[in-house]
């Protein structure tokens, strides 16, 4: 399985709370976003149907193969622009309404720097919402999920959301904490194989790792 597959797995089980995300703030026309650790621009281009022609959409990623990825994908949507920039520099040519990161703070060095320079790039008044998971409390029945992945710097990041962005000045609006189940086979099961790589029992019941969802404010 590519990396895309497993991306196109995880916008599957994944897909419930970026859609109440989307609508908790009202996202409509015109609106300028962007999708920070982009991936393969699943979230880019859930946010570009939204946004419309007179939208803009950054899909912004520090990984210059994913701009192929998300230029295939997102080939329906003009007004999607790939930009090829880690977090920690980024640097918009304009005032966003809404910054959303989904999967990222787990990833990088220091994920109060990064939502430092989510917040700078957003106007006053304008939109933060950030989407991360708590993989301790995923289970294969009643077993914990390993938190050992070498990619993830910050397994149980979604703990830490509402406090950084509180921390930093956000103005919190709502938070909720999300986890897909399966049960023998599906989709979740599929995304659980492949992201731990140990056989799953054939009757077995998985959580997948809940994905806080935090929304605020810039003030
Ligand atoms: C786990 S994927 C999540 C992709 C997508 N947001 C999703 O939910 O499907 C994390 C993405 O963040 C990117 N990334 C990691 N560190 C980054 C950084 N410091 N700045 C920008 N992008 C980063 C990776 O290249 C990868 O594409």
């Amino acid at each position: 399985m590519t990396l895309t597959d497993l991306y196109e797995l995880r916008d599957d089980v994944y897909r419930r709370p970026l859609i109440t995300a989307l609508q908790r703030i009202g996202l409509g026309p015109g609106w300028k976003v962007a999708d920070l650790g982009a991936g393969n621009g699943d979230v880019s281009v859930a946010l570009a149907a939204q946004v419309g022609r007179t939208g803009r959409v950054y899909a912004v990623d520090i990984d210059p193969l994913r701009r192929n990825e998300i230029a295939s994908k997102a080939s329906l949507f003009s007004q999607v622009v790939s930009v090829t920039q880690a977090v920690e520099e980024l640097g918009l040519p304009e005032k966003v309404d809404l910054v959303f990161a989904r999967f990222l703070l787990l990833g990088v060095d220091s994920p109060k720097v990064a939502v430092a320079k989510m917040i700078d790039g957003v106007r006053q008044g304008g939109w933060i919402v950030a989407q991360e998971p708590i993989t301790s409390a995923g289970r294969i029945n009643d077993h914990a999920l390993s938190t050992d992945a070498p990619m993830i710097k910050w397994p149980d990041i979604g703990i830490m959301v509402p406090k950084l962005l509180a921390d930093a000045g956000v103005i919190l609006t709502d938070m909720w904490a999300e986890a897909p189940v399966g049960y023998g086979s599906g989709p979740e099961v599929d995304y659980l194989f492949h992201m731990t790589e140990h056989p799953i029992p054939k009757d077995a019941t998985v959580v997948l790792p809940p994905l806080v969802t935090v929304v605020g404010r810039r003030k």
